[in-house]
């Protein structure tokens, strides 16, 4: 029998191989608003991250990689010296390489699973370990940051980007209620199709595609401070957002027209509202803890 993590590889393999994307970021204002919660300024998380909040690095470990486009940019300029990073997907992985190669950047891509990184931790340590977008496909959170917290050096830090919603992103009603409202009042011209609306997957679907999407995700916020002490922790919402892209035309509410703006502006603006009224939970969360 095939176990999750290797069903999540093969998945990812093929996400990377068509190059699709999460698509609520691709668009530019939701991109700018969610590094704002972040960070509280409008700047990209990975820049505010060094300048000024953490010193460059020496040696950084990131874990769940993808493509490697986060750990490109730190070595590309200069905050990170020494970059070690593994993903499940060859595919992204050999992405990852033929990028570096290409930007005569010398990072160690590696092919790895985090039960393999929990079975048998690197003799190395490093001063950042970076999670972005993978802590939530981790299944034995206890084992992965019980490991993290013996491969950092003392003085060293964590950065989590995650999704921190429900499992398997199986909204609760209430939530697909709102979206689905959204949508029955958005333009068609916005529409991915015109009977386009949330629905939850099959467990059929889940376990076929990914089993590891978020499987214990609520748990990240709450545990992060058993293992490490909290210097900066954001709720970054998404819970409106990050579901209802999937169900838009890209092409066009990304197109940068001033409809197409006023539509993402105004989807924003009922998040935050949504969210503050207690309507709507944070899916997202942004974290840097240290060591000590
Ligand atoms: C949402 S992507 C994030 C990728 C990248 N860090 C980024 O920010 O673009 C999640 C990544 O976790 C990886 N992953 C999932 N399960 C894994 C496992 N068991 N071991 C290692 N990586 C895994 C996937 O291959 C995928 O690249």
């Amino acid at each position: 029998m095939i176990s999750s993590a290797d069903q999540a590889a093969s998945h990812w393999d093929e996400k990377y191989a068509s190059a699709v994307r999460s698509a609520w970021v691709q668009n530019p204002l939701v991109e700018r608003e969610v590094y704002r919660r972040m960070t509280g300024e409008p700047v990209h998380w990975l820049w505010w991250l060094f300048n000024p909040t953490l010193p460059k690095a020496d040696r950084m470990l990131a874990i769940g990689c993808g493509d490697g486009s986060h750990e490109l940019s730190l070595a590309g300029n200069g905050s990170v010296r020494h970059i070690t990073a593994f993903d499940a997907s060859p595919v992204a992985i050999e992405m990852a390489q033929r990028a570096a190669r290409d930007q005569n950047l010398s990072i160690d891509f590696q092919v790895r699973l985090f039960e393999e990184f929990v079975a048998e931790p690197p003799s190395d340590t490093f001063d950042l370990v970076l999670f972005s977008g993978s802590l939530h496909h981790v299944t034995d959170l206890e084992g992965m940051l019980s490991t993290v917290r013996k491969v950092l050096k003392p003085g060293g830090h964590v950065v989590v980007n995650e999704y921190v919603g429900p499992i398997y992103q199986l909204y609760p009603q209430s939530q697909i209620d709102i979206i689905n409202r959204v949508l029955d009042a958005t333009p068609p011209v916005f529409l991915a199709a015109p009977d386009a609306r949330l629905r939850l997957p099959t467990i059929e679907a889940i376990m076929a595609h990914d089993p590891t999407e978020g499987v214990r995700a609520p748990l990240i916020p709450a545990l992060l401070p058993m293992y490490f002490k909290p210097k900066h922790e954001r709720r970054v919402g998404g819970a409106l957002l990050h579901p209802i892209f999937d169900c838009l035309n890209g092409g066009k509410v990304n197109d940068g027209s001033a409809e197409s703006e006023a539509y993402v502006s105004m989807l924003i603006a009922l998040e935050n509202e949504l969210t503050a009224a207690g309507a709507l939970n944070h899916d997202f969360m942004f974290g840097i803890y240290s060591l000590d």
